[in-house]
């Protein structure tokens, strides 16, 4: 399958080309956010998806008519994508969500001053350089990966498309007291997922019965979601996906890294990790507990 090569550049960042221009960058940062909006940001692979599910969940109380007949990327669109605007005409959901993975330099002065509820996912880094690494191989509008040595050590410098998950979330994290924002992991949600749900439903001001908060977790479990063409990535077409290679919802756990990183892969990352997040105060889950 032909990989699709466009790629745009903005402001030293790689994004693919047949979802992003310039002008849709530029209207991404400019963007004029409501009070009432949520927007979840994230880097790739740290479970943006899953959020949206959460998040439309929540929104329609447990009923799952509208993730189960729309596509997640009508339900909570992408902010720098060229189809924000047919997305949000679109869009049947009354509360308005969007997502984005642009990192806080670019989209930060857009929010200041604004309530906007923000919802930053992140995950493991380890997990998602593997996660990443198999989405390389999945789509074909991000480039060959390589060996995954060398798919590593561009994760570790930056280089790849989307920027350096380092500048991700410490640029997101510095905001966390400038802004409304609630910090979710996907640990959090994969060992506690009730817990998250009530979390993210107490911030966004919607309270759930219990039978409603039971009908979110069940319909954004890992095999749910699997099955759910709405938000399982089945609907791209093949130019843009390679379906025979794998699908989204791969694995979905933590601690995969293991299956991948040699000894020496995993003291090196630990280096850089030290040296790049030495004033983070994060704790970071990277085994199933
Ligand atoms: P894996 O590739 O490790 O399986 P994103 O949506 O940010 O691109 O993240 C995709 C990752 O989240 C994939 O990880 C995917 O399987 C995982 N994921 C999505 N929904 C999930 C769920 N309900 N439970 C567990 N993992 C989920």
């Amino acid at each position: 399958m032909a990989r699709l090569d466009a790629t745009e550049m903005f402001h030293g960042i790689l994004y693919p080309g047949h979802l992003h221009t310039q002008d849709s960058l530029q209207l991404a940062v400019k963007f004029q956010f409501q009070d009432t909006d949520v927007l979840i940001v994230s880097f790739p692979k740290s479970g943006t998806t899953w959020m949206q599910e959460i998040v439309g969940l929540i929104s329609s109380r447990g009923d799952p008519h509208l993730s189960q007949t729309v596509p997640n990327w009508t339900r909570a669109p992408w902010l720098e994508h060229i189809y924000l605007a047919e997305m949000l005409n679109a869009s049947p959901s009354t509360l308005r969500v969007l997502t984005t993975h642009l990192p806080s330099h670019l989209l930060g002065p857009a929010l200041q001053g604004s309530k906007t509820k923000v919802i930053y996912v992140s995950r493991n880094p380890k997990d998602v350089v593997v996660s990443f690494y198999h989405f390389h191989q999945f789509t074909n509008f991000l480039p060959e990966p390589g060996s995954f040595s060398e798919f590593l050590n561009q994760f570790l410098e930056g280089e790849q498309h989307y920027g350096s998950w380092f500048e991700h979330i410490n640029g997101w994290m510095g905001q966390e007291a400038a802004l409304n924002l609630l910090h979710v992991t996907f640990e959090e949600m994969s060992m506690d997922l009730p817990g998250t749900v009530d979390r993210v439903s107490s911030f966004l001001q919607r309270p759930l019965l219990e039978d409603e908060r039971n009908s979110c977790v069940q319909h954004c479990s890992f095999s749910s979601m699997k099955d759910n063409k709405m938000c399982n990535y089945s609907l791209v077409p093949d130019e843009i996906v390679n379906h025979s290679k794998g699908s989204f919802m791969r694995k979905g756990k933590i601690g995969d890294w293991r299956n991948m990183f040699t000894k020496q892969q995993n003291q090196y990352f630990d280096g850089v990790f030290n040296s790049k997040m030495k004033d983070c105060s994060l704790e970071f889950v990277w085994e199933e507990e």
